[in-house]
């Protein structure tokens, strides 16, 4: 594996390795999401047509996937369509979104093999035109074998939804779980069936099942807003927002974003290693009281 990594790590651009030199490589993060933002901006810029946005979005998801993959990073995970984008707008601007994801997939597996990165997908997709379904299980079927980054799409995906949706798995496997036994519902939750509906049995229902929480939630264009992105999974990501539109989104800054996340000091509720218990004053001490 660090043989792998060395070799991937060449591949970098100059400007991309100045910046990967600069991280510490025992604190990369596992799970980087991202809410691509800013395609229709930057259109709007260019006196061009919101689609061209997206097509300049696209590539960018190519070039940021191929980082990805060369710094070994486990799991990227992007915000490329929501429950929201389907349903609030325009049927041309859906449709030719379902079509520049379709063509990416066509036209990326082969790169995708190349990168050693394997495809997946969370959200409601079973709602998706059913030749978008095909392409999508086609392209996770040819990347399964695929070791290295695991790209998810999130697609027609809203958190909101997913929790619903994990909520009703929950349900369902308690009631499950009383027929097994022999017993209704009330008699199992009267002895403890409850206990088991615990944090954990909710991730195990969430559509992102088996993955690492994020670590890093990146935004681009400036938006100080989560929009119903992974709102279970990030209790504990770092956000980092930049100014930067989609189209204009590169490796580099993919690099820019842990560096800023490996800047910061991850308590998780807790305290700095360097706060013990002696260093902390006695609340009953005259001058806290006064
Ligand atoms: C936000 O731009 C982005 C989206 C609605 C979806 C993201 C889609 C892509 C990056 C392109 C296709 C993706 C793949 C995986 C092939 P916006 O239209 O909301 O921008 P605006 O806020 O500036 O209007």
């Amino acid at each position: 594996m660090p043989l792998t990594q060395a070799l991937r790590i060449q591949e970098l651009s100059p400007e991309e390795l100045a910046v990967y030199r600069s991280l510490d490589p025992a604190r990369l993060p596992e799970h980087v999401a991202i809410i691509m933002d800013g395609n229709g901006r930057w259109a709007g810029k260019r006196a061009l047509k919101r689609f061209l946005g997206h097509q300049r979005g696209a590539d960018s998801v190519h070039f940021v996937v191929e980082t990805a993959s060369r710094i070994n990073l486990p799991y990227l995970t992007l915000y490329a369509f929501s429950l929201e984008n389907n349903l609030r707008r325009p049927r041309a601007e859906v449709s030719f979104l379902m079509k520049l994801l379709r063509n990416y997939l066509t036209g990326n597996v082969k790169r995708m093999n190349d990168n050693n990165v394997r495809m997946a997908y969370i959200g409601r997709t079973q709602d998706l035109p059913a030749e978008v379904q095909e392409t999508m299980q086609w392209a996770a079927e040819e990347t399964a074998r695929n070791t290295g980054t695991t790209l998810t799409l999130a697609l027609n995906y809203g958190s909101r939804a997913e929790i619903v949706d994990a909520a009703r798995g929950v349900i369902l496997h308690l009631l499950a779980e009383a027929q097994r036994r022999g017993c209704t519902i009330e008699d199992w939750i009267g002895v403890g069936g409850l206990d088991a509906v615990d944090e954990d049995a909710l991730s195990r229902h969430m559509y992102t099942a088996g993955m690492p929480d994020p670590d890093l939630l990146i935004r681009t264009s400036g938006e100080m807003r989560i929009s119903n992105y992974l709102l279970w999974q990030i209790a504990y990501a770092e956000l980092y927002v930049t100014d930067r539109l989609w189209p204009d989104f590169r490796g580099v800054h993919l690099l820019e974003g842990i560096a800023a996340f490996q800047g910061r000091s991850r308590r998780f509720g807790g305290l700095d290693t360097e706060f013990s218990d002696e260093s902390l004053p006695d609340p009953q001490m005259p001058e806290l009281v006064r």
